[in-house]
């Protein structure tokens, strides 16, 4: 092991998000509106996408510099033919403590069995609404309702180690009159509802601050009928704020990345399906790491490039969101017209 690496700022590298396919089943106007991501839309060809040999040896690396958490997401990670082999390689890396999936939740009931032998530690299931019309207009109406349900009701039975999570993803006027169905279905369920703030990643969302419902208007809501106990956090740098029901209903989580940023613990990179490493959710450029990967580069060469990048990285896009319009700070980069797609790199 190389030890920890830490980025400009002081942050160490703790947590590894891999996407592995670009492509998603579902069509959330927020994240792959239709009408971009139609059927001419060119994906990644399966040669393009890193295979798991490679992504293995990027965790490995990873791994070597301070990472101990790895979440595998998308598009959609369950398009991903033979994702269960995956995990299983990953959880065996040294060092690696936490292997965690995001899915959509639509494939997930008949991949669970296998997901958790291969030794899967959590899943979280993103879940916007449980009205059916409202559901499907947030989701690109390609699946139903139930199946997402079912898929979350068998994680739950199957009982991976690390439990089940919600990200529900809030838009005003959209499915704010369904936050107390969503908090009010999971308590008592032992699933963790995650409440995040509408966010404006990627390019094609026509995203508006007057879409977001901060997280404390949620949990003011949520708070008059079921009160609420602010939690400490699990870990330095945890992205959602954590609640417990006073009546012992459980926990829920707030994501406020518009209305409090967290860029200042934020240890989190990413890798796309094809390969490149970025440094923020709303990085403009990622570093070529396939090019390593299939020019022979050895893992050497592959540590010290992860290192390097990390050594480099200044990012912290959240913060300079919040700072006034035309602040120097910002200029230029922060409000950039070629932010990456959030399904190329997964949330
Ligand atoms: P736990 O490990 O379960 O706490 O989850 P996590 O911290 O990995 O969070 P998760 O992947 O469930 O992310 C929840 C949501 O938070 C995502 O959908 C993103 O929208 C948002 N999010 C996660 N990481 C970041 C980040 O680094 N920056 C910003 N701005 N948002 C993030
Ligand atoms: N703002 C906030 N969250 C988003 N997600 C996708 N796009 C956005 C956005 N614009 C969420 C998804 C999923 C997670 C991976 O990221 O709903 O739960
Ligand atoms: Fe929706 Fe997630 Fe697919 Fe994006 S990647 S379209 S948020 S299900
Ligand atoms: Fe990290 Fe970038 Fe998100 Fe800030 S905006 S928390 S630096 S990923």
């Amino acid at each position: 092991r190389d030890g920890p690496v830490v980025d400009r700022r002081g942050r160490p590298m703790r947590d590894l998000r891999i996407s592995v396919m670009d492509r998603c089943n579902f069509r959330c106007p927020y994240c792959m509106p239709e009408a971009t991501y139609h059927e001419g839309f060119r994906f990644l060809a399966p040669r393009e996408r890193l295979d798991f040999d490679e992504i293995v040896r990027v965790a490995r690396a990873a791994a070597a510099l301070g990472v101990t958490k790895l979440r595998l997401t998308g598009g959609e990670p369950l398009l991903r033919p033979g994702l269960p082999d995956l995990v299983a390689r990953l959880v065996r890396v040294p060092g690696i403590e936490d292997v965690a999936l995001t899915t959509n939740g639509v494939l997930l009931a008949r991949s669970v069995a296998a997901l958790h032998a291969a030794g899967l530690h959590r899943a979280t299931v993103s879940l916007d609404s449980l009205d059916a019309a409202v559901f499907a207009r947030m989701s690109g109406g390609r699946a139903e309702l139930e199946t997402v349900l079912e898929g979350i009701a068998a994680a739950r039975e199957i009982g991976f180690p690390g439990g089940v999570k919600i990200n529900a993803v809030i838009q005003r006027g959209v499915n704010d009159d369904g936050i107390l169905e969503l908090a009010g279905r999971f308590r008592d369920t032992g699933i963790v509802v995650r409440f995040i703030e509408y966010m404006d990643v990627g390019t094609r969302n026509g995203w508006e601050r007057g879409d977001v419902v901060p997280s404390r208007e949620v949990l003011a809501r949520i708070d008059a009928r079921w009160p609420l106990i602010a939690l400490s956090p699990n870990y330095r740098g945890e992205v959602a704020r954590r609640y417990r029901y006073v009546d012992a209903g459980g926990e829920i989580g707030f994501v406020s990345s518009v209305s409090a940023p967290f860029c200042g613990d934020c240890s989190r990179a990413r890798l796309s399906s094809d390969g490149r490493l970025y440094t923020c959710l709303f990085a403009t450029e990622g570093t070529d790491l396939r090019a390593i990967l299939r020019d022979g580069g050895d893992d050497t060469k592959l540590r010290e490039a992860l290192s390097g990048i990390w050594r480099g990285r200044q990012d912290r896009y959240s913060e300079e969101r919040a700072m006034p319009r035309g602040c120097s700070a910002v200029e230029g980069r922060a409000r950039s017209a070629e932010k990456i797609e959030m399904h190329y790199i997964g949330g």
